[in-house]
């Protein structure tokens, strides 16, 4: 009887990776995956290289929110090919990666992985699968598994930190592509968070802010936990030692009046709210399925500005919209101008792949937007100049974060996220301050440290 032989072999790694870079493109969530995969990258002893150009391992966390974040990162990885690192390891994840897909391969044969948002968690049997058999890997499945090591994410600061509370969004605005890239709303279990936060704190942080692409339908999901949004935060608060906590971004429909009597009642709940109007118009709010009209969402404000007299509104608002006219238009700044919010992100509309506003012609001109995006930040700019004049003499809850960019002044942001600049020595970084306004920058509040106890919180 003859022998047959079976030959095992240790597959051969084709390449050796010791260090890492990340470059995050888009928004707090897309930085919080940062941190999260960084996380992961440094259990499994990899090394944060000095930049791009000295690493390894390169990855690209990407957006595709608007048109122009996604042709940085396009024009980027077409000028890379190779030229990074002879065999460092290239990969995409993000938004990007479920919109395009395997398509980026095609585009840029040189990629290794593409990763969607839902996969993070399988960065590591990626790479292994990448450097093991020299194959383009490709994972980007649809639904979210919540397994993600929260407590091993890497941050930045020691001070501020994000902890994200809910992914996706099933709101469907006809001109986002988020629902598509980041798919359907998942709240994640209360105690993890708590959990994450009483860690947190423990390390020291004193700012958390609750991450979402629409944090207000935290809980709606799963109503076996009897925990919304407004629960989350009173838990939240009750956490000993608790500094302050911060969350974005919310969808105005999803504003309950328990929210904000908990941003009345919660002593670590800043007082600032990120309420994205888009639209002064009801028509064009129907056409983007904003599901509130302009009136709905006036009222809203209003409610909001009587339980919490001291509060600050931030806004994103998009012009040039498909058929907006100018009267539309106009809506939108009467409305900025009437609200005064504090901070305004203000866009051009850009078509989306995949979403149903693209089926309508993007019948605004190039320069009619432009012009419309130009009226609204010199309005905002005004609004903002007149804001920081009426803050003069007045006293503000600093916490003192680093030195600002010239070195020579610290900075922090006031409760209601106002950036706020004074002397003082490295000492006071991560205290609480009172910081009395004397002048004022382009965006920036300037003062100095209070003897006094005198305390105006906003
Ligand atoms: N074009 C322009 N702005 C957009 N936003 C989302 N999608 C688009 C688009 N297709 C803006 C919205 C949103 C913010 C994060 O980006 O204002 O609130
Ligand atoms: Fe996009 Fe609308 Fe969801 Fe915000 S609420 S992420 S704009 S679909």
């Amino acid at each position: 009887m003859g022998i047959i032989g079976v030959w095992y072999s240790a597959p051969l790694m084709t390449r050796e990776i010791k260090t890492y870079f990340i470059r995050t493109y888009g928004c707090q969530m897309n930085e919080l995956d940062t941190d999260i995969m960084a996380g992961q990258l440094q259990k499994r002893n990899l090394i944060p290289a000095a930049d791009e150009d000295s690493a390894d391992l390169l990855i690209f966390n990407t957006c595709s929110i608007r048109d122009l974040a996604e042709r940085k990162v396009m024009g980027k990885l077409g000028r890379m090919g190779r030229g990074a690192k002879k065999n460092a390891l290239i990969g995409v994840t993000g938004c990007m990666a479920m919109a395009k897909r395997d398509s980026l391969f095609r585009k840029f044969p040189h990629l290794d992985f593409v990763v969607g948002t839902n996969n993070i968690t399988d960065l590591g049997s990626v790479l292994d699968e990448a450097l093991y058999t020299n194959r383009q890997v490709l994972r980007t499945e649809e639904k979210f598994e919540e397994n993600i090591d929260y407590l091993a994410a890497k941050r930045e600061s020691n001070l501020k930190a994000h902890v994200s509370i809910i992914r996706g969004c099933d709101k469907f605005c006809t001109y986002c592509v988020v629902p598509y890239t980041r798919g359907q709303e998942v709240s994640r279990p209360p105690e993890s968070i708590i959990e994450e936060c009483k860690k947190l704190i423990d390390q020291g942080y004193k700012e958390i802010t609750l991450l979402g692409q629409n944090v207000n339908s935290y809980g709606k999901d799963r109503p076996e936990w009897g925990c919304l949004f407004h629960d989350l935060l009173r838990k939240l608060d009750a956490i000993p030692q608790m500094g302050r906590i911060r969350f974005m971004t919310s969808h105005p429909i999803d504003i309950t009046r328990e929210l904000m009597e908990a941003i009345r009642d919660l002593p670590s709940l800043c007082e600032f709210v990120h309420f994205p109007i888009q639209a002064g118009s009801s028509r064009i709010l129907k056409k983007m399925h904003r599901i509130y009209t302009k009136e709905q969402y006036l009222e809203k404000v209003a409610l909001l500005r009587e339980i919490v007299p001291n509060v600050s509104l931030g806004t994103d608002i998009i012009v040039g919209f498909p058929t907006e006219t100018e009267e539309e238009f106009q809506e939108t700044y009467d409305i900025m101008k009437a609200l005064r919010f504090s901070v305004a992100f203000i866009y051009a509309y850009s078509p989306r792949k995949g979403t149903p506003a693209m089926r309508w012609k993007d019948d605004i001109p190039e320069e009619v937007k432009q012009d419309r995006l130009q009226r609204l930040m010199d309005l905002q700019t005004q609004i903002g100049n007149e804001e920081r004049n009426s803050l003069l003499g007045k006293t503000f809850e600093v916490l003192v974060e680093c030195y600002n960019k010239d070195g020579a002044m610290l900075k922090g942001r006031t409760r209601c996220w106002k950036k706020v600049i004074f002397q003082g020595d490295e000492s006071l970084i991560g205290t609480f301050q009172k910081v009395n306004i004397h002048s004022f920058g382009h965006q920036t509040l300037i003062g100095s440290i209070e003897t006094n106890n005198k305390l105006l919180q906003l």
